[in-house]
């Protein structure tokens, strides 16, 4: 299969074809969403509190993203794999973000890199694309600055838009390719959308989006934890796991398992 480039959003987002893309963190559901035809595979900091067992993504570090990275893009042939940059790799100047982002190039087979923040970043996503490295940006809520945010709270309602779209204006300038709005209105991502050229992608910011991204567990219903109210569940993951533990347990209980055809004879 032909590889997706960054001219694909471009072009997706000119002809009006809708962008999906899915979280993964792992080698076998990122094969399976590849050949399933999944447009982009962003290896998040979302690994936090659904791989590395953390409440938010403040603690995740680069050396624990790297392997995870790794394991995702040796494994996809089509999708664009893209690297989150963790809290605290990034925000202290441009060259940090540029070493920052050397190493997730050096060290996984990822073809871009994520970052947080608008107008507050754009240094950081200058310096990253001028050394050839495609840049996706984040707006709306950011879950990194959670605790300056005040919580999950939807952005860029009221007053909050003219903000939000300087910010979507500073990361287009910058040379971002793509930009993330997560939770904010239906209203302001149809605003932002217009008004970019590059395409938005939609973290339940509503239909207007050019593209929609889930993390991976909660779409697939395996999470544990509060699922927000934007995410569709595509499946019960936690369900059918469930079940097989309890139908596990029973046939070893009863002697069902293991049978003849699971064991073997001298
Ligand atoms: O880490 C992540 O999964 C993300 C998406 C929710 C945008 O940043
Ligand atoms: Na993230």
């Amino acid at each position: 299969p032909k590889r997706v480039r960054t001219r694909h959003f471009q072009n997706a987002k000119r002809e009006g074809i809708k962008i999906t893309g899915l979280t993964s963190y792992d080698q076998l559901t990122a094969q399976i969403f590849d050949a399933a035809g999944i447009d982009f595979i962003l290896v998040g900091d979302s690994a936090g509190n659904n791989v590395l067992g953390f409440d938010t993504t403040l603690p995740v570090t680069v050396d624990e993203l790297i392997p995870l990275t790794r394991a995702v893009a040796n494994a996809v042939q089509r999708a664009f794999v893209i690297a989150d940059l963790p809290f605290g790799s990034y925000e202290t100047s441009a060259d940090e973000a540029l070493h920052t982002a050397f190493r997730f190039m050096k060290e996984t087979q990822a073809h871009a890199v994520k970052l947080e923040g608008g107008e507050r970043s754009a240094e950081q996503i200058r310096r990253i694309v001028q050394a050839g490295i495609p840049v996706m940006a984040h707006i709306g809520f950011t879950p990194q600055s959670e605790h300056g945010l005040g919580g999950h709270l939807v952005q860029g309602r009221g007053e909050q838009v003219e903000q939000l779209l300087r910010d979507a204006r500073a990361v287009e300038q910058a040379g971002a390719f793509a930009v993330v709005l997560e939770m904010v209105s239906s209203d302001a991502a149809r605003r932002v959308t217009e008004e970019l050229r590059i395409p938005t992608i939609s973290v339940g910011a509503g239909p207007h989006a050019d593209g929609q991204l889930l993390v991976w567990t909660d779409w697939a219903g395996l999470s544990t934890g509060r699922i927000p109210k934007f995410v569709k569940q595509y499946a019960d993951l936690k369900g059918i796991l469930t079940d097989a533990v309890h139908a596990f347990r029973e046939d070893v209980a009863t002697g069902a398992y293991p049978g003849p055809e699971h064991s073997y004879d001298d």
